[in-house]
């Protein structure tokens, strides 16, 4: 099925079953040579990055641990805005190699949040994984250090992600389609 609509919307495929393997096998084999010898903790950020990170550790293999995270936003009692909390960080990272996962890094401001958190806890290193990026919409300055595939700035659904919590069992990427 190439079109569907999710609640109001209209979405056609983007990118094939076929393309997102590719993508995620060139991680995982980019993560087996570099991250070899090292005691690698992949923290999975829920919900957005569960099919992809079930699929990458299947062609990962080397020793490792792997936990979720979740950032959860809500308004705060301040005029400020959202406030975040970090859930489920449970594992020691003390002089750990930490790989963040996720789905997709669009502004950055999620994952520039989490790390701020995470270097609190001291881990030896901490890297950066998403399935999907978006450098038009990019703002920040860190560094992406494993990448599946760059994308438009356009709103997408499937493999993970959503549209008002639809659509993240749509194996395949589809794009919003523009009315
Ligand atoms: P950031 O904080 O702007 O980088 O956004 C990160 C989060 O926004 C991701 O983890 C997703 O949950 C969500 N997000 C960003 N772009 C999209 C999209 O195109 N479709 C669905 N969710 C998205
Ligand atoms: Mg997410």
């Amino acid at each position: 099925m190439s079109k569907i609509r999710i609640l109001d919307k209209e979405f056609a495929v983007s990118i094939s079953r076929e393309t997102i393997d590719i993508a995620v096998r060139n991680v995982a084999g980019k993560m087996n040579h570099d991250l070899l010898g090292k005691d690698v903790v992949f923290l999975g950020v829920l919900n957005g990055s569960f099919m992809f990170i079930a699929d990458l550790m299947r062609y990962v293999n080397i020793p490792c641990e792997i936990s979720f995270i979740k950032v959860a936003s809500y308004s705060g009692t301040q005029s400020s805005g959202v406030i975040r909390d970090l859930i489920g960080l449970n594992e020691n990272m003390t002089g750990r190699c930490v790989v963040v996962v996720e789905d997709i890094v669009d502004t950055g401001e999620t994952l520039e949040y989490l790390l701020t958190k995470l270097k609190d806890l001291h881990p030896a290193e901490v890297y950066v994984a998403t399935c999907l990026f978006k450098p038009a919409a990019f703002r920040k300055e860190f560094k992406v250090d494993y990448c599946g595939m760059e994308i438009p700035n356009d709103f997408i659904v499937g493999y993970g992600l959503d549209y008002n919590g639809y659509g993240r069992n749509l194996p395949e990427i589809y794009t919003l389609v523009k009315s």
